[in-house]
């Protein structure tokens, strides 16, 4: 990491809810911060842009140098527009080419490589200077904010988390086998935690939390009261 620590420099103020896939992060994340008054910041998504670029070169994700190359020549920017993240990859809005199947096979080789995440740790330190921010992903209390005001990461049972998966599936029209996704969850568990680079862990003063057997509303609320007492409501 160059430059100023950015969480100390200014007003930056950071929420980082860190977890795996399926804990439900996405959703309460996105209404947390627009609960508190914050702005949403989605950094999966951005390593999925990169997968994307990486899928349209035709070059193979665990391809380190290629890869390394072709994505330090791009431009990844988010969008806040209405509470929602717009990811633009060169200008192109591909927050919906993003979340396709194929994306999410390669993402976890894309995102396990070295060079690629100290450009995307930079972007979300950028995107987030001076800003009241709720930031979800892998690594945020670990890495990218050490010194963020609130940590958060949250769990759930592999069983708990794929059913949602399978669920949110069913609604978006996307065909959906419970037992497949329970293995795709499990198998980017072991990657997304195995890795050299960042894996995912929990940062030691990060608040742990079970979602398992919660509604979102129920996640919310718990979130929003450790935000309440950790940085003082903001509206
Ligand atoms: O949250 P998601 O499923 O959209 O994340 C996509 C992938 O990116 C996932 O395999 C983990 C990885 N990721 C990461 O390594 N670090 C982050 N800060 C965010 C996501």
């Amino acid at each position: 990491m160059t430059g100023e620590d950015p969480t100390t420099a200014d007003a930056t103020q950071v929420v980082a809810i860190d977890g795996p896939a399926g804990t439900g992060k996405s959703s309460v994340s996105r209404l947390l911060a627009d609960e508190i008054g914050a702005q949403y910041l989605d950094t999966g998504a951005m390593y999925r842009a990169a997968s994307l670029a990486v899928l349209r070169a035709g070059l193979a994700p665990d391809d380190e140098d290629a890869v390394a190359n072709l994505v330090s020549g791009l431009t990844i920017d988010l969008r806040d527009r209405d509470g929602d993240t717009v990811v633009l990859l060169d200008d192109e809005d591909v927050s919906t080419a993003i979340r396709a199947a194929d994306v999410t096979a390669a993402v976890s080789a894309v995102a396990a490589n070295a060079a690629v995440r100290e450009q995307m740790v930079r972007l979300q330190q950028e995107v987030a200077q001076g800003r009241f921010v709720v930031v979800e992903g892998r690594d945020i209390g670990t890495v990218v904010f050490p010194d963020a005001e609130l940590k958060v990461f949250l769990t759930a049972t592999p069983e708990a988390r794929a059913l949602r998966r399978h669920r949110q599936n069913l609604a978006n029209g996307t065909e959906s086998d419970l037992d497949e996704v329970l293995a795709s969850v499990n198998r980017r568990d072991h990657l997304d935690s195995t890795r050299a680079v960042s894996p995912l862990r929990r940062a030691e003063d990060a608040l742990e939390f079970d979602t398992s057997d919660l509604t979102l509303a129920q996640v919310l609320a718990a979130l929003t009261e450790m935000v309440q007492q950790r940085i003082g409501v903001q509206r």
